[in-house]
């Protein structure tokens, strides 16, 4: 006999295979001990001169790659099933969304509503922030007439590609429970940690809002310049009821705990400060772009053969320092319970220092074999990361 699930796909083929009406199909989250080979796939209908193709854009949490199908040439069911635990089917009078629990079962929602169909086969990519956004003439990214300045362009992608991770990684984290719905009286807490000029800050704060999610964001940067700056401009937008400076050391802070940690660029060991002090606190959910890295490098004295063939390079040695941390970062991150992916969030024209750390908490015990090969790697190298002194790592 069919399941309810079998029945839900069946019903979402249907209106897929109905282009005339479909507006759009997003396939996100990962059904428990599946895997995926895309972090989330959208779909939707377009118009090219051979007539309706299915457009489908594949999102590996770094890049999105574009194809176009024939509709006859489309296999719904083999996407339906790959194994994304959330499924939505969006066409002109409503909308279907089934989500698939951890125990495999179906939670069919129908909605009724007009939604409108665009066809068009080149949609340029919508910006999460408007240019002419207040708080972004405030900060100084854009200019008076809400355009983003040339000399802050960069910083404006930075945040913006960010915020385009931070995003469906905590929607994701509310479904799967990992992290609790945001209501007015428990808001979600957020700490920029190193925020300094807050760009970063004040867009998760205001984008956040905008979406009504109730969202208490801290910033913390050990400079007293911009806890002045930055309080001032949260005064003056009106927001300083929901957000909040402190001049404070990371590894210091009055702070003692908050839902998502988020850094962007935060100085060498600042991001190892970050991550403990994220970690330490118990956070569910951290999102950190490491900066300039000098720990590892100093340390990579007595190197194991036959890697002598990069480090006598200076330039690669310094590379593979900086890859080595953020691996061992990882690592750590893993170790300790959380799922750890090492990701770029920004195209590398805008800033070299584009890897991110993005870790969610899950509790999951460390398995020997990872730690195993922790172990291994800082004894081969003699090296002792400086994040392994701020965690209790207990292994
Ligand atoms: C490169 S800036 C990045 C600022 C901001 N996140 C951005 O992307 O525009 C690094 C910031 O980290 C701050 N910082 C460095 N070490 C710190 C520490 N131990 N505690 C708090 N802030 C620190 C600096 O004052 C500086 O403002």
């Amino acid at each position: 006999m069919a399941t309810e699930l079998d029945l839900a796909i069946t019903k979402a083929c249907e209106l897929i295979s109905d282009t005339s009406k479909l507006v759009r199909v997003v396939l996100s989250g990962r059904r428990r001990n599946m895997t995926v080979p895309f972090e989330r796939i959208d779909l939707r209908p377009v118009s090219i001169k051979d007539g309706i193709n299915l457009q489908i854009s594949q999102n590996d949490g770094r890049v999105t790659t574009v194809k176009n199908v024939a509709p006859k040439d489309f296999q719904s069911r083999t996407y339906l099933e790959m194994g994304y635990a959330n499924i939505l089917v969006e066409h002109t009078s409503g909308a279907l969304s089934i989500r698939i629990t951890k125990k495999g079962e179906a939670q069919v929602h129908e909605e009724k509503g007009a939604r409108e169909q665009n066809l068009d086969h080149d949609r340029k990519k919508a910006r999460l922030l408007d240019s002419s956004d207040p708080f972004l003439i405030e900060v100084g990214i854009s200019d008076a007439d809400g355009r983003v300045k040339p000399s802050r362009s960069d910083k404006y992608l930075q945040v913006e590609e960010f915020l385009r991770l931070l995003v469906p990684t905590l929607n994701s984290a509310i479904e799967a429970r990992q992290i609790n719905k945001p209501t007015a009286e428990s808001p979600l807490v957020i700490a920029d940690l190193g925020c300094g000029n807050a760009y970063l800050t004040f867009a998760v704060h205001q984008y956040l809002r905008r979406i009504d999610m109730p969202v208490h964001v801290i910033g913390i940067d050990i400079r007293p310049e911009s806890l002045k700056r930055n309080t001032e401009i949260a005064k003056k937008l009106g927001i300083s009821k929901t957000i909040e400076f402190k001049a404070e050391a990371i590894d210091q802070t009055s702070l003692t705990s908050c839902d998502i940690a988020i850094a962007l660029h935060a100085c060498d060991t600042a991001t190892d400060d970050a991550i403990a002090w994220a970690v330490n606190g118990g956070a569910k959910l951290l999102l950190i772009a490491p900066c300039c890295q000098h720990d590892l490098q100093t340390q990579m004295s007595q190197v194991p053969e036959p890697w002598n063939l990069l480090t006598k390079h200076g330039l690669m040695k310094e590379r593979l320092g900086d890859l080595m941390t953020d691996a061992l970062r990882a690592q750590i991150l893993k170790l300790v319970g959380y799922r750890t992916e090492i990701i770029e969030f920004i195209g590398g024209e805008h800033t070299p220092r584009n890897i991110m750390i993005r870790a969610v908490l899950t509790n999951a015990k460390a398995e020997a074999k990872d730690i195993e090969s922790y172990k291994k790697m800082l004894e081969e190298w003699k090296i002792d990361p400086a994040l392994s002194s701020r965690i209790n790592l207990e292994i």
